[in-house]
């Protein structure tokens, strides 16, 4: 089957060609990034705007790049939800009223199930497995039992990972998204330079609470103004991105141990960072776990992980019709209603 995937949920508009939910024929993303950057966040009505303006060139850019065109497509799969509202009605009403004219059926894919199962597009992944997602706006620990089934074993009560990452960077005077600008420069500093809280580590949830973190480090800068210079930052950087690492790290190992599932996949924007990816690496070894994070293109908002559930719900005939709306707000342990709902 030869799905047309649409993504706008946050910042990204996207769009991509995929074959049987496998194959990527094209994954086109058009990032927002230069327009949110002077405002420190995603300023959600101008995402929207944008969206707009790009959605119909990301798609045209997606089918012309794989080489087809609007009548090979068999159905299409559009990001439903969560995200921010303004963002998420662009792409569902394109995707709407492409299905409408091209008389092919549509269905809704949550943004976050389209995350773990990313790696799809890459090899083939047994189930159960245990799922680390870490995004701007989620840090949460599944349970994933199959397609569609996913138990929250645990999850941020404050911060998202990704957020934290972009507030410190915000505090260090960089742009946002800071999260990748700090990996860059803790890859040159030292990790025990600073002994920063690792919130939450040893409690016996599967919780995570990142927004302390982040005031020790406006402390500790208010403290040590230099430390925004030079070797000092990258000593900072390297110090903040392993007290995050350790404790995402620590509380897949903690998981592992408790549910005996020995194969884990990472996934979502912070799963580009390469101190995660280097500290996840050193767990599989030690614990003889099966990891499995994407290359960093398939980590960040793109369509192309969209048309993974979406070829699977189609292909099990969970079509989502006209009427659906956007769902801002939408748990990953709902959808397993779907699977019974058939919508
Ligand atoms: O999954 P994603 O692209 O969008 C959401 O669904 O939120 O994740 C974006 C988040 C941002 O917070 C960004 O700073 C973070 O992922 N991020 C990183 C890195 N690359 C992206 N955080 C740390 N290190 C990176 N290399
Ligand atoms: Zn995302």
């Amino acid at each position: 089957m030869l799905l047309l995937a649409i993504e706008s949920s946050c910042d990204e508009t996207a769009a991509a060609v995929v074959k049987d939910g496998r194959t990527v024929l094209s994954n086109i993303i058009a990032s927002q990034i230069s327009v949110h950057a002077d405002y420190g966040g995603v300023v959600p009505e101008i995402a929207s705007r944008k969206h707009l303006e790009m959605i119909s060139v990301v798609i045209e850019e997606a089918l012309q790049a794989a080489g087809v065109s609007f009548a090979d497509i068999e159905g299409i799969a559009v990001t439903q939800g969560p995200g921010l509202a303004g963002a998420l009605l662009v792409g569902i009403s394109t995707a709407k009223a492409l299905a409408y004219a091209l008389g092919i059926p549509i269905t809704g894919v949550n943004h976050i199930e389209a995350h773990l199962l990313a790696i799809y597009l890459e090899r083939s992944v047994e189930f159960p497995f245990v799922a680390l997602a870490v995004s701007g706006g989620h840090t949460h620990l599944y349970l994933v039992e199959a397609v569609g089934r996913y138990r929250t074993l645990g999850q941020t009560i404050d911060d998202a990972a990704g957020e934290a990452f972009d507030k410190v960077a915000k505090l260090l005077g960089f742009s946002y998204p800071g999260g990748a600008h700090i990996d860059r420069l803790a890859d040159r500093g030292n990790p025990g330079a600073i002994r920063f809280p690792r919130p939450l580590m040893h409690d016996k949830s599967y919780n995570f609470s990142f927004s302390g973190l982040k005031t020790s480090v406006l402390n500790y800068l208010k403290k040590n103004p230099h430390a925004i210079e030079g070797d000092f930052l990258e000593d900072l950087c390297a110090s903040f991105q392993a007290a995050v690492c350790d404790v995402l790290t620590g509380k897949v190992a903690a998981i592992v141990a408790t549910t005996g599932v020995k194969r884990v996949v990472v996934a979502g924007g912070v799963a580009c960072n390469s101190g995660l990816r280097r500290e996840m690496a050193r767990l599989a070894d030690q614990e003889g776990l099966e990891l499995h994070i994407p290359s960093p293109l398939l980590c960040s908002d793109n369509a192309a992980m969209i048309a993974v559930p979406g070829d699977y719900y189609l292909k099990n005939s969970i079509i989502s019709g006209f009427d659906f709306d956007a769902l801002p707000v939408w748990p990953l342990d709902s959808i397993a209603e779907r699977l019974t709902s058939g919508s």
